[in-house]
């Protein structure tokens, strides 16, 4: 079975010390249990004060929102997976849409992100989506199935286990639009099709998917009823304390803990 996840993307949100005392607040109030996985992505600067804060007993698990595909060098403004993995996160966020449209990244440069994430044992999870047009335009399926392609290529069933993918419409992030679950499950089943062709059935239904876009306190058990839906990747809802444990509560509860 898979072990649902809730992950909350920050963003460019919290300052070092803001994220600390968020971190301490969310660890009271939230309800921790091995039926599921609690990862926040704080920016890169509250990494540190966040593991602090969280604690050692802290079970919620922490995630980089980027990194660089070298491990060192020349890259001025860049994070390496080394870099993370040294400040405990065990996760990165890979292919946010705000990184393909705001920051250029190509599908082949995302799949160099992967490579790195795999190499030094970080769990990465890629984002896939299709723009507003797209879906319009009847091209979901294969905006979905290129993105996939193109950042998977090459790499073995064995590295694609430590995969979380994340399928976050772009025109649903930050609009309070949310995806329908019955568009949500159809591409999920799209997404799980791919792997089964692409790799195999055992990786296909193995594989953890997120649902990501306007997930909100009120709208995510409509999302996590469906087993094709192994969680959330929350933005703004996961700024506040109450909404973003509020929706990791509604996630234990489907798994009856
Ligand atoms: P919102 O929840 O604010 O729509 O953002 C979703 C997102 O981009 C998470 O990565």
């Amino acid at each position: 079975m898979r072990t649902p996840l809730i992950a909350g993307n920050w963003k460019m949100n919290k300052t070092a010390s803001e994220a600390a005392t968020f971190a301490r607040e969310l660890v009271q109030r939230t309800i921790t249990s091995p039926a599921i996985e609690i990862v926040i992505a704080p920016p890169f600067t509250a990494l540190d004060s966040v593991r602090h804060a969280l604690g050692t007993s802290s079970s919620i698990g922490l995630a980089g929102q980027n990194l660089h595909w070298e491990d060192r060098g020349a890259y001025t403004g860049e994070v390496s997976a080394p870099m993370l993995k040294d400040l405990g996160c065990q996760y990165v966020i890979l292919g946010h849409s705000e990184r393909r449209a705001l920051f250029g990244e190509r599908d082949d440069v995302i799949q160099k992100k992967l490579a790195a994430a795999f190499r030094h044992g970080l769990k990465p999870i890629l984002c896939v989506g299709e723009s507003l047009g797209e879906r319009e335009a009847g091209r979901t399926t294969e905006i979905i199935a290129g993105q996939l392609k193109g950042s998977l290529a090459g790499f073995t069933a064995t590295q694609l286990a430590m995969l979380t993918i994340a399928y976050e419409p772009v025109w649903a992030i930050g609009t309070g639009k949310a995806a329908s679950p019955e568009q949500a499950i159809s591409v999920h089943q799209t997404i799980r099709q791919f792997l089964q062709r692409e790799w195999s059935a055992a990786l296909a239904q193995g594989t953890r998917i997120l649902y990501g876009g306007s997930v909100t306190p009120q709208n995510a058990s409509s999302f996590l009823a469906s087993d094709e839906i192994d969680g959330a990747l929350v933005g703004g809802a996961c700024l506040q304390t109450e909404s973003f444990a509020s929706i990791a509560d509604l996630a234990q509860k489907r798994t009856g803990h």
